[in-house]
């Protein structure tokens, strides 16, 4: 696993930018997959502005959703559609028939799940896969105890995780759904390329576990260990618990120029 350890939110919007952009110039048709949340909005206004100054295009490309809120209204701006919307899609050229999420329309949402598993497949699969972190140590809404091999279904939240995302429902945590559709952890481990982001010290330990720790579905974000290509970007504060934090800066640094993200 890559650690690089970033000074600003810029610098790490920039870092991912740079993958995303180098990735869309070999190949054009790539399936882009989007995380919500506040950890990713600096890579999404990067990109934006990237796209502004005519320097990269997503108008050949595909992007998919991570996770969706069951439960709530198809107008609600918290969906996860409604909200990647907002932050991303609807500020560049991606085709929106090629915004992939599962269905929570479904009568059934196991079927939804199915369903979506198939969409990815038959979009080539994921080439890059943004991530954030839960505190709680979740990718996606694989919460703790999640099966290391689970494929996209249906979750309960944690009470930890309906408590951090409050913040997005005016801090009422009635509001907050109790369950969401997720790509599972063997889903996402799928994806050719894992680009996992987290900022300050509320996300110090469970990257520090998912990051050093012993592989364990606890720990959710563990699994990335088991990837042969996964880049974490954090800031100092959340490297903060990080025992070998010196050696991830001098290997970043230290970096042969050919060796790309
Ligand atoms: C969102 C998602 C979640 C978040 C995580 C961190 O699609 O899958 O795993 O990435 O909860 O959220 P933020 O970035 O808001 O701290």
């Amino acid at each position: 696993m890559e650690v690089i350890v970033v000074e600003s939110a810029e610098e790490l919007g920039r870092i991912v930018a740079d993958a995303i952009q180098h990735m869309l110039a070999h190949q054009p048709r790539a399936l882009l997959g989007l995380a919500t949340g506040s950890s990713p909005l600096p890579i999404y206004d990067e990109l934006v502005r990237r796209f502004e100054r005519g320097e990269l295009s997503l108008a050949s490309a595909g992007a998919c959703l991570l996770d969706e809120y069951l439960g709530l209204d198809a107008d609600h701006e918290q969906l996860y559609r409604t909200f990647i919307r907002r932050v991303f899609v609807d500020r560049i050229d991606l085709d929106l028939q090629r915004l992939l999420g599962p269905d929570v329309r479904r009568a059934d949402p196991e079927l939804a799940c199915r369903e979506y598993e198939e969409q990815i497949v038959a979009a080539g699969g994921v080439d890059l896969q943004i991530l954030g972190i839960g505190s709680d140590g979740h990718i996606g809404f694989n919460e703790p105890t999640s099966s290391l091999a689970s494929r996209t279904r249906v979750k309960t939240l944690t009470a930890a995780t309906r408590g951090d995302n409050a913040r997005f429902f005016g801090g009422d945590l009635e509001q907050v759904p109790k369950h969401a559709l997720t790509q599972g952890i063997g889903t996402i481990l799928e994806a050719r390329h894992l680009v996992l982001v987290a900022q300050g010290s509320g996300k110090a330990a469970s990257v520090a576990a998912a990051v050093e720790g012993p592989l364990t579905a606890m720990v959710p974000a563990s699994a990335l260990q088991l990837h042969a290509h996964a880049t974490v970007v954090i800031d100092e504060a959340a490297a903060s618990q990080l025992t070998l934090v010196e050696y991830y800066k001098q290997t970043y640094r230290d970096k042969p120029d050919w060796q790309g993200v």
